[in-house]
């Protein structure tokens, strides 16, 4: 049988499992949800068991589990390492949603005139992931499995896959693979198939600025006492100058220039600001001068307020100045930038400007590296024959402004390099209220996916 006649017939039960799956509200970064979470890596092995891989093992690491399967075909067959998060985002705010973020449901839209699945987790990555666990039931089902397949499905990595380097030093022999595959990304829309060629990296911080050292009433201290809120303003105000360069001291070191033939080759992807700005419902686009809205997006580095309090911020008005404000930061980072140098740069240069009428703290969260990913490879000519195959167009090469730490450690300690072969639209409000994942998508990686084992075995023979 044919593995698209597989896929036809099963299509149903693809979806139920999906949105099953999708049920499990397995969010790591809150830990009133571990139960969930740990249900979550079970219920991934249990599919990944019933679809007929091997020594499937829920595997224990200092945080959420690792779900490892295998199917070793033939050692003289190339073998594909398949990475995805069975890991969500939290729903908030949940005020925001249509329905209910974990009770998946279908419905149309403009982008999806299919029907698309609304739910936490429906994009990112549990859809994609369980394309790979769909496509590799309907490969063995039909027993067309071309190369070895191992499935690798972490718990944390929207929380920064903090555990998962000594995951991949503590089990280098059993992840021995020739390339990394990887559904966690997404293409230019569903008429115009592209595969991903770079991530940013990260570095987040927390910044706590401490002003007087209670809250003060605002008339009786107003004017002479320093207000921290005031003060955090002006200091987060200043890391932009006036063509938004960022001016943390050193922050543009290690960025890596792309040739005038790179850029031009990234002018090629379609995009329409005017598009661009209707889905964002934003009066202009901004950015640093000198680069278009796709190059300020993905192959250059940012810095962006995530959030910021302090003060009084309940109903009505309440006169005080307050003791502490706070923000929390995000840099994204392009090659050849190091989260780490870029955290004390960035602390450096904020304890500088501080005024001394306030103490600062700098706290670094988690951070990931930048990556990028070769074209030249036979893995990636194996993605772009297989979507070339079921879109009938060659997909366009972009890079991403999203991250997936972890890809610059398949390199760093595997030696992988990584095909980031995603399916997801931009539109589709991963992290956001209304998350979906179109129907066509979701099959369409289905019937993508064994493509590129049959591609890649084919280019290893
Ligand atoms: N799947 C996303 C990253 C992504 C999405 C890359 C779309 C490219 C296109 C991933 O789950 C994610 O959200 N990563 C975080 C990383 C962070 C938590 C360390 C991100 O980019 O914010
Ligand atoms: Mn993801
Ligand atoms: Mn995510």
């Amino acid at each position: 049988m044919d593995v698209n006649d597989y896929m036809n017939e099963h299509r149903e039960r693809m979806l139920d499992e999906l949105l099953e799956l999708l049920r499990i509200p397995s969010i790591s970064a809150d830990p009133s949800y571990a139960g969930d979470t740990l249900k979550c890596a079970e219920v991934v092995a249990e599919h990944l068991r019933k679809a007929g891989a091997d020594n499937v093992e829920v595997v224990a690491t200092e945080g959420y589990p690792v779900v490892y399967g295998e199917k070793l075909v033939d050692p003289s067959k190339p073998t594909v390492l398949v990475y995805g998060h069975y890991d969500v985002q939290p729903a908030d705010p949940i005020d925001l949603w249509d329905s209910p973020a974990f009770e998946p449901v279908i419905k149309k839209t403009e982008l999806h005139p299919e029907g698309a699945i609304f739910a936490r987790g429906a994009c990112d990555d549990k859809g994609q992931f369980f394309m790979h666990v769909k496509a590799f039931e309907a490969m063995v089902a039909t027993n067309q499995v071309p190369c070895n397949i191992k499935f690798m499905i972490e718990g944390e990595e929207e929380v920064g896959s903090v555990h998962l380097e000594d995951f991949l030093e503590a089990n280098r022999e059993r992840l021995a693979a020739d390339v990394v595959l990887v559904s966690d990304t997404g293409i230019i829309a569903n008429d115009v198939p592209s595969i991903t060629t770079g991530l940013r990296g990260l570095s987040y911080v927390e910044v706590e600025v401490t002003g007087p050292n209670r809250d003060l009433h605002s008339g009786l201290y107003g004017g002479a006492a320093p207000n921290p809120i005031n003060i955090l303003c002006e200091m987060i105000a200043s890391l932009k100058d006036e063509h938004q360069h960022i001016t943390v001291e050193g922050f543009y070191d290690d960025v890596a220039e792309l040739s005038t033939e790179e850029r031009t080759a990234m002018a090629e992807a379609p995009f329409s600001e005017d598009a661009y700005k209707k889905s964002i419902g934003i009066g202009a686009v901004e950015g640093e001068a000198g680069y278009s809205a796709p190059e300020r997006m993905s192959i250059r580095p940012t810095l962006d307020v995530n959030g910021i309090w302090g003060g009084y911020t309940g109903e009505g008005a309440k006169t005080v100045i307050a003791s502490k404000a706070y923000a929390k930061i995000s840099m994204r980072l392009v090659p050849h930038q190091d989260p780490d140098d870029i955290t004390s740069k960035f602390e450096a240069h904020f304890k500088k400007i501080a005024p001394e009428s306030v103490k600062l703290k700098v706290t670094a969260m988690h951070g990931g590296q930048p990556a990028v990913t070769p074209t030249d490879s036979s893995a990636y000519q194996a993605a772009s024959a297989a979507m070339e195959m079921t879109y009938g167009k060659v997909p366009v090469p972009v890079r991403s402004g999203g991250s997936i730490p972890i890809v610059a450690s398949f390199e760093q300690i595997l030696g992988l390099k990584t095909v980031l072969m995603g399916f997801g639209l931009d539109s589709d409000a991963i992290h956001s209220p209304n998350e979906h994942y179109g129907l066509f998508n979701y099959f369409k990686g289905i019937e993508t996916i064994p493509h590129f084992h049959a591609e890649f075995a084919a280019r290893h023979a």
